[in-house]
């Protein structure tokens, strides 16, 4: 079995810098995103548009750094012509919806079964400790980076696994690759190499072939 080597080079955008006081302070959706949300409004009977709140919450989580702020809830509210508290009660229900800035970089460690058994504990320790922080869900010192444990992220044939920002997901993991993936995301170096960190062609078998 091959061992790739983590590329330091990115085609990723950097993620928006916001979850500052400027994103507190005002939020409207972007033209692009406006019209994404346009599009999923019109397929709810007219009236409707409530019906589209989880993908306008998305929208507006991903527009504005990973979290929601208050000004991008009440955008939202108005946006759909619901009440803000009722948007919000959606937004605080859903674990994937952030009501509270969780730093540039969001790492996710699957923990259910088949990622625990392969050492997820290990790997979400490893993301504690090069992220600089005691527990899960602090941001570290700089701003950049969170680590949260997560159920099942659909990868169990190549455990462990973690995913950044709701996007890339990187598996096969050891403890000493994720420290050093949190070490390159608070210097906003995006690793591309996503996928299995060990070289294994999606999920084939391990070690030799029959
Ligand atoms: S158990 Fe971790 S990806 Fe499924």
């Amino acid at each position: 079995m091959t061992t790739a080597p983590i590329v330091k080079t990115s085609s990723w955008s950097p993620p928006h810098k916001a979850g500052n006081a400027e994103a507190q302070e005002a939020f409207h959706f972007s033209e692009e995103n406006r019209a994404k949300l346009n599009q999923a409004i019109a397929r709810y009977p007219e009236g409707r548009a409530a019906s589209a709140v989880l993908w306008a919450l998305y929208l507006a989580q991903d527009q504005n750094g990973g979290w929601l702020s208050e000004a991008a809830i009440v955008h939202v509210a108005e946006v759909l012509a619901m009440a803000p508290i009722r948007v919000q009660e959606v937004a605080r229900f859903y674990t994937m919806l952030n009501t509270e800035n969780k730093g540039r970089w969001r790492v996710q460690v699957c923990r259910t079964t088949p990622c625990w058994l392969r050492g997820s504990d290990k790997i979400t320790a490893a993301c504690l400790k090069a992220a600089g922080v005691s527990h899960l869900g602090e941001v570290s010192a700089d701003g950049a980076v969170s680590v949260e444990e997560v159920e099942c992220l659909g990868g169990c044939c190549n455990a462990p696994v973690m995913q950044i920002n709701d996007r890339e997901y990187y598996e096969d993991l050891s403890p000493e690759q994720a420290g050093e993936i949190v070490r390159d995301l608070r210097q906003d170096k995006l690793p591309t190499h996503s996928g299995s960190q060990t070289g294994r062609i999606a999920s084939e078998p391990v070690g030799d072939k029959p």
